[in-house]
């Protein structure tokens, strides 16, 4: 695996790239968005943290969901085609990445491990060797001397397709659990008994999310309607940022909440799949940080756009974090708005 160290400044910068969700005719101005990002931030390392690609729209026509043909080979053909187009531009600048899954990405006839041998052709991809259930992962970042662990990513699995029954499963299990409570106890012993500290990627938030949210009245400034007569808002003395869905997380509960907390490594549990929610709150110390979408073949608005973190070698827990959106990147001329409006989905609003 490649080696992630601190700079000799003692930086160390991600770019998050959260439901790129594109196929093998991107709209070219995610790519431009993505590119402009590269270029302005330098990224260290960037995380694809889920819904990559649309897995289940590989076979479609360019335009609708006609299909073209079917099976397995001309799946692995597209998907294949579909990963280089967010996987070569990183490659090209030689810029390691790394991915977790999201809900679309194993929505199809490949197995997850075949998904990932894709990834793996490219050398730029940063492949754990450990013992983990498939799509869990951890990242260590070592000291600028690259004597020591200083810092670790979490890169956790949130979803799966059962491909006998197309059905698609949100949450971590509990065997990811208990891998995770295992591996961060390893990692604590290996740092001298204090917590290795780690910033934590998985696409769907876990449902203690809800927390951060106060019951409101639909007509409350703020509020995003979940049922008829009900609405919820950001709680302010828990929250800043933005909801625009409700966003209440997975469903089945297998502990993942209370085993961070316990655990005590995890600095902040960062989350994807809500494409237009962009928050960041505590929920009983433990932080919790929603990123924006960055694609352009989804719902979404002109939140659109990227995060960045900020690591600082000296003092690892106290990371600092802010998002970047298609205008922050690419500007306001007309020439950038009209693009955006015409292949954003669902327009400039
Ligand atoms: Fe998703």
């Amino acid at each position: 695996m490649k080696k992630l160290k601190f700079n000799e400044n003692g930086k160390f910068t991600i770019l998050q790239v959260a439901d790129a969700q594109d196929l093998t005719f991107p709209r070219t101005a995610m790519l431009d968005m993505l590119d402009a990002a590269y270029d302005k931030i330098k990224p260290d390392l960037i995380l694809f943290t889920g819904d990559n690609i649309l897995g289940n729209h590989l076979l479609d026509k360019r335009f609708g969901t006609k299909k073209i043909g079917e099976g397995k080979e001309l799946t692995e053909k597209r998907m294949k085609e579909a990963l280089a187009v967010i996987l070569e531009p990183p490659q090209r600048k030689g810029i390691p990445f790394a991915m977790t899954f999201g809900n679309h990405d194993d929505m199809n006839l490949l197995t997850k491990e075949e998904v990932l041998a894709l990834y793996r052709e490219y050398s730029q991809f940063v492949v754990s060797e450990e013992e983990a259930p498939v799509g869990n992962y951890t990242v260590p970042i070592w000291s600028s001397d690259g004597t020591t662990k200083r810092f670790n990513l979490w890169l956790l699995d949130t979803a799966w397709h059962d491909k006998a029954q197309d059905r698609c499963h949100t949450g971590v299990t509990k065997e990811e659990v208990d891998w995770y409570v295992a591996r961060s106890s390893e990692l604590k012993a290996e740092n001298g008994g204090q917590p290795l500290p780690s910033l934590l990627f998985q696409h769907i938030p876990f449902p203690e999310v809800r927390r951060l949210m106060l019951e409101c009245k639909p007509s409350d400034k703020g509020a995003v309607r979940y049922a008829k007569d009900k609405a919820v808002k950001l709680d302010p003395a828990k929250a800043t940022g933005r909801l625009c869905e409700p966003g209440f997380g997975y469903q089945e509960n297998n502990g993942q909440f209370d085993a961070i907390k316990a655990q005590g490594d995890v600095c902040a549990a960062v989350f994807s799949h809500h494409h237009i929610n962009n928050y960041d709150g505590v929920i009983e110390g433990v932080r919790v940080i929603q990123s924006p979408g960055a694609s352009f073949r989804c719902y979404g608005n002109t939140g659109r756009g990227v995060r960045v973190f900020e690591l600082n070698e000296n003092a690892p827990a106290a990371f600092s974090t802010f998002t970047l959106t298609y205008f922050d990147l690419c500007g306001h001329s007309p020439r950038k708005l009209l693009r955006y409006a015409v292949q954003a989905d669902t327009g400039l609003f």
